[in-house]
């Protein structure tokens, strides 16, 4: 059997995952203005849990409303978001799947033309295409955005997810703290690795304080991030801070799984890399450029315990399948409007997968 497909249990709480692999977090831009879920939505990971993945990860989903990141995308901040939330976390989990809703604050990367305010991050940094600068958060507002996290993970849990993964992945809000370019403060939450990560530390408690004991909380990292400034070693600190954290899993993006960064003047995987630098006891979620079995069982040699994978899951509902013996690989893209409709995408999403070159087929 491939590694990828034996069960997996959590400590906590002894929530026992069918498989190790994981539909990663995808924004899709399908749900509504308010912020509460279409059942497009919900289609689309409905048919992944059905098609056998062990987690299914939701898009991008804004814990304020002033944390929006992109038009359509669903919201987790306020109550009238947990009737929605509820139906998506039932159509993933009867299926025996179990969820995970992705929080974040797109923080400067949540636009004016969106949410009516000027951007905040860490510090004043400049938007680019002419649209000014950020604002540097106050003290309150800080305060505000962890209060947040833990009110949208406390509406998450009462829908019925299983947990959370936090995005401090990929340059928002919680990156941008995390980079010494984004954020230069000299208070509480900056000036060194360790103060850079007293934001997600601080959001990690309040989201336990809100939540329950079998609540699984999860943090999603980038191993660089040059428009955060934050190299290889600054995201190794903050894991290492992360692993006395009450957290469940860590997550990796990769991009490509075959990429490698510099540490103690060795080149490695970022995947093998993370893992060396993580306690036993927390497992690793890897993601980036997974299409076929050879691919996903290189992944778990490089010490990833979890296999995610992005746009195979977009282009094959029940991609965990092929995974199997004696399967041919999953076709690659481009795919056809049809392929894609047959695999619940709304109209709205396949548009949305043009930009991503050579996905769709015209
Ligand atoms: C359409 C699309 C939307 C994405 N949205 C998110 C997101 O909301 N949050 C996130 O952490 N990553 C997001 N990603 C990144 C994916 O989770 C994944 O890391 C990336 O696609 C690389 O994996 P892959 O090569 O298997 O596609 C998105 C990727 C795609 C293709």
């Amino acid at each position: 059997m491939h590694p990828a497909l034996a069960p997996y249990t959590f400590a906590r709480g002894g929530i026992t995952v069918r498989n190790r692999t994981v539909l990663a977090a995808m924004t899709n831009k399908q749900s509504h203005a308010d912020g509460t879920v279409s059942a497009d939505e919900i289609n689309w990971l409905e048919a992944r849990s059905i098609g056998g993945f062990g987690i299914i990860t939701t898009a991008a989903t804004h814990v304020l409303e002033h944390g929006q990141g992109w038009e359509g995308e669903f919201g987790t901040w306020s109550d009238h978001h947990i009737d929605g939330l509820a139906a998506m976390a039932n159509a993933i989990t009867r299926h025996g799947a179990i969820g995970l809703a992705q929080l974040f604050h797109g923080g400067m990367r949540a636009p004016e033309a969106l949410t009516g305010l000027q951007p905040r991050s860490a510090s004043v940094n400049e938007l680019g295409r002419d649209l000014g600068t950020s604002r540097a958060m106050s003290e309150q507002d800080v305060r505000e955005v962890i209060d947040g996290f833990g009110a949208a993970a406390r509406r998450c849990e009462l829908a019925g997810f299983q947990g959370v993964e936090l995005h401090g992945a990929h340059g928002y809000l919680i990156a941008q703290f995390l980079g010494a370019g984004t954020n230069r403060r000299t208070d509480a939450w900056g000036g060194s690795q360790q103060k850079r990560t007293q934001l997600l530390a601080e959001i990690i408690s309040e989201v336990r304080r809100q939540t329950g004991p079998n609540f699984l909380v999860g943090v999603r990292l980038s191993p660089e991030l040059k428009a955060c400034g934050m190299n290889l070693e600054d995201s190794l600190e903050t894991l290492r801070l992360c692993s006395s954290m009450e957290l469940d899993f860590i997550h990796v993006s990769c991009w490509d799984i075959q990429a490698m960064g510099v540490h103690q003047g060795q080149e490695m995987h970022y995947t093998t890399v993370f893992r060396e630098n993580l306690p036993e006891h927390l497992p690793l979620i890897t993601t980036g450029g997974v299409w076929s079995a050879e691919e996903a069982g290189m992944a778990v040699e490089q010490g990833g315990d979890f296999i995610g994978v992005g746009r195979a899951g977009i282009g094959h509902p029940d991609w965990p399948h092929y995974l199997a013996n004696d399967v041919p690989e999953p076709l690659r893209p481009p795919f056809s409007f049809n392929h894609l409709e047959t695999a619940a995408l709304s109209p709205t999403f396949i548009d949305y997968m043009r930009r991503w070159d050579g996905f769709v087929e015209d």
